[in-house]
């Protein structure tokens, strides 16, 4: 009876100590910095990194979950000699009662994000000078190659100075600080992916297969919702499970407006597309499209941006009512610190290109089918004869209706508007055989400029 119990004890003491919502916690705030770092829009102190061709995404592992319990419950004050294990340390000590300890998961890994922060990240190429600067457990973090994680959490009571002490250990594997390698490739993003994995186009990183976006049930740690460009339609798409998870960042914090790295990303995303299409390169869930003749560049207008943030500071949740010009819609929620909304430009851009993976495109005429096809987003951005655009973004804070988690908004408006019923979306024929007059071709992008 006695044995049972004490087997029983140890199973939950070594499985249980973190909560689902905490294990969660931890995993997104890695995903976090791992997207960011994978998309390229992390900064530090205004250096942005280049993106990462090959960062995998991380998810939680239970046998290294119970491994770091192990670790955790003999108090650590140094890493273990653990082998094949990548291991993350976090020491807490504090004059206050310690009451949950769910809170020192998130708080263990947003310190460890801050080596980055505090002592910079001068070089991807692993060695004891990078080492040494104090970023250990940060380039951990980023590790391209580690997919996987589990961490435990111990209150080791009072220590010889009589502060309480909690120590937290995550294990990783594959591990990462291998000496003498890269924390990760640079290179377009997701280019380098490794086999047996594809790129997730909401975060950059290269997960095991392709996200089941229709499919509420897969417990991930966001919702998108996408609205229809075209206004009073709009379609949900419940991308992943809602947790309630505690947020460890000050909500109130004030955020400008996309700055020039945020505002570049949604420019480029659109041209991307833009001049693949222009050139014939485009293919839309396995169909080619044909080479477009009229498809003008976009540049960023200072006045749509205006309106963009306008709107966005109301922290909309349908489409605005002002005339004449293309709105696009993203919203993001979030159970982790929101740190920089400057990525979110990318990412909108991103999810919404990802229509015409998903869904396809099936004809250049715009008609309501199509657009019921769930593509309205996408073919504005593909608009040939849009040629401005200017987004804004606000940080609306928990969001009542998501369990409080944290709810960002971002809206683009264009010009011309796009989305006409019955109007071509662009006209096929040579690249830049009909620029519109006033243009001409760019020979590089194959776009009207
Ligand atoms: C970034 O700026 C902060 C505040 O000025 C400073 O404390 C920190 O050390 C800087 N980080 C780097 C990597 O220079
Ligand atoms: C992680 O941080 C802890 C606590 O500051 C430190 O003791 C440990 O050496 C660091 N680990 C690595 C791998 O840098």
């Amino acid at each position: 009876m006695h044995f049972l119990f004490l087997v029983f004890t140890l199973v939950l003491g070594t499985n249980c100590q973190f909560s689902s919502g905490t294990q969660q916690l931890i995993v997104d705030i890695h995903n976090s910095l791992r997207s960011k770092v994978a998309t390229g829009t992390y900064s530090i102190n205004d250096t942005v990194k280049p993106t990462c061709s090959n960062m995998r995404k991380i998810s939680w592992d239970s046998t290294l979950a119970t491994s770091a319990q192990t670790y955790a419950n003999t108090c650590p004050t140094t890493h273990s000699n653990s082998a094949g294990i990548g291991e993350n340390l976090y020491m807490r000590m504090t004059t206050a009662n310690i009451g949950g300890l769910d809170i020192y998961g998130g708080a263990a890994a947003v310190a460890w994000e801050q080596e980055f922060q505090k002592f910079g990240w001068a070089t991807n190429y692993f060695d004891m000078n990078l080492f040494n600067t104090g970023v250990g457990n940060a380039t951990q973090m980023a590790w391209a190659k580690t997919n996987l994680i589990g961490c435990g959490v111990k209150n080791c009571g009072k220590d010889a100075s009589g502060m309480n002490r909690v120590a937290v250990v995550c294990h990783y594997k594959p591990l990462g600080n291998y000496l003498d390698q890269l924390v990760y490739v640079s290179g377009f993003t997701c280019s380098q992916c490794p086999t047996g994995t594809s790129c997730d186009q909401t975060t950059g990183l290269c997960i095991k297969e392709r996200p089941k976006i229709l499919n509420p049930s897969s417990s991930l740690q966001l919702f998108l919702f996408f609205f229809s460009a075209i206004k009073n339609t709009f379609r949900l798409e419940e991308t992943m499970q809602t947790l309630w998870i505690l947020s460890l960042v000050c909500l109130g914090a004030v955020f400008a407006n996309f700055n020039e790295g945020g505002k570049q990303a949604i420019v480029n995303a659109h041209n991307n597309l833009r001049s693949k299409i222009a050139k014939g390169q485009y293919v839309a869930k396995g169909t080619k499209k044909e080479t477009g003749s009229n498809m003008l560049k976009l540049k960023w207008d200072g006045s749509l941006e205006s309106s963009a943030q306008g709107y966005a500071n109301t922290c909309p949740t349908g489409h605005s009512t002002i005339p004449s010009i293309g709105e696009n819609l993203y919203y993001y929620w979030s159970g982790s610190p929101i740190t920089n909304l400057d990525q979110f430009g990318g990412m909108a851009s991103a999810a919404w290109e990802s229509e015409f993976q998903d869904y396809g495109w099936g004809s250049n005429k715009f008609t309501m089918s199509l657009a019921n096809t769930g593509i309205g987003h996408a073919t504005q951005m593909a608009w040939a004869l849009t040629d401005k655009i200017g987004c804004g973004i606000k940080m609306c804070g928990p969001d009542a209706s998501k369990g409080g988690m944290n709810r960002v908004a971002v809206v683009c408006h264009y010009k011309i508007q796009g989305n006409y019923l019955f109007k071509t979306i662009y006209n096929s024929g040579a690249t830049c055989s009909a620029c519109p007059s006033g243009t001409k071709c760019e020979q590089s992008s194959g776009l009207c400029a």
